[in-house]
């Protein structure tokens, strides 16, 4: 699914893509937030695929949200611009929304996540989330709270030599049932290269922070993503 007027790189394209998929004519999304949109490449590449009622833009820093006024100003409707935390929203309960939390520490994004589910305990919300370190942290918090967080899909990429995970959840879509998110994910396929050198990776980061481990989370991580080893191409879902 080609994006036709905005350049967006491997990561943002993917999330991109897996938003346009996610929308069929039966279910739009109303409102889509670009949170910590900095540039916001990704909520204008949705905005002109005019894939949803409004897209709205989130970032905290305000000389971020003057300069993307600016680009916006040919454009006359379909979007608000926010400055401020993204944690603090207030999402519409009676809207069908998907919030995006791309490009931030995996750390920072739980906090965030705590913060808006505090807030809106009840509001209908797919989350599209692709931190850039610290899976494992919102991982775990996923984990922990698997009424407001079914797995949609989960994949690994690799953009320009870095890799990420992305997860893809909803609070509400009642197809979704036993989709509990798991600590390391479910995607792994060893046939490809890339899952070999990501897995690889993960594997020398906890070795590193086994130095200093007082509660054993390295410990526990680094067991868990080397019994990964024993899945097979075969046997990985084809999620
Ligand atoms: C690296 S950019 C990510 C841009 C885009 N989301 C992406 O994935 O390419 C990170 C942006 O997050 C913003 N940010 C960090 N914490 C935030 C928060 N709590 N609320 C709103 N914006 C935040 C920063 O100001 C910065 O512009």
């Amino acid at each position: 699914m080609m994006n036709p007027s905005i350049q967006l790189g491997v990561r943002l394209q993917t999330l991109y893509e897996l938003i346009l998929d996610r929308q069929r004519p039966t279910r739009r999304y109303d409102q889509i937030w670009d949170c910590c949109c900095d540039h916001g490449y990704l909520g204008r590449a949705l905005l002109n695929a005019n894939c949803c009622e409004q897209v709205i833009f989130v970032d905290q820093v305000p000389h971020i949200m003057d300069r993307l006024a600016d680009r916006l100003r040919t454009v006359r409707s379909g979007f608000q611009l926010i400055t401020g935390d993204a944690g603090k929203l207030s999402l519409a309960s009676e809207k069908s929304q998907l919030v995006i939390l791309a490009g931030v520490g995996g750390e920072q994004l739980v906090e965030m996540l705590i913060d808006l589910e505090a807030l809106n305990p009840g509001a209908s919300v797919d989350y599209l989330l692709c931190p850039v370190n610290h899976t494992r942290a919102l991982r775990q918090y996923l984990h922990q709270n698997p009424q407001r967080f079914k797995l949609l899909h989960e994949r690994i990429l690799c953009d320009r030599g870095r890799f990420y995970e992305v997860l893809f959840t909803t609070s509400h879509d009642s197809s979704v049932t036993e989709a509990k998110i798991s600590l390391c994910g479910e995607m792994w396929d060893f046939s490809l290269a890339d899952h070999q050198t990501y897995h690889a990776k993960l594997l020398r980061y906890y070795r590193a922070r086994l130095r200093n481990d007082p509660d054993g989370l390295a410990a526990q991580a680094l067991e868990d993503y080397q019994s990964l080893n024993s899945i097979t191409a075969s046997d990985a879902p084809s999620r």
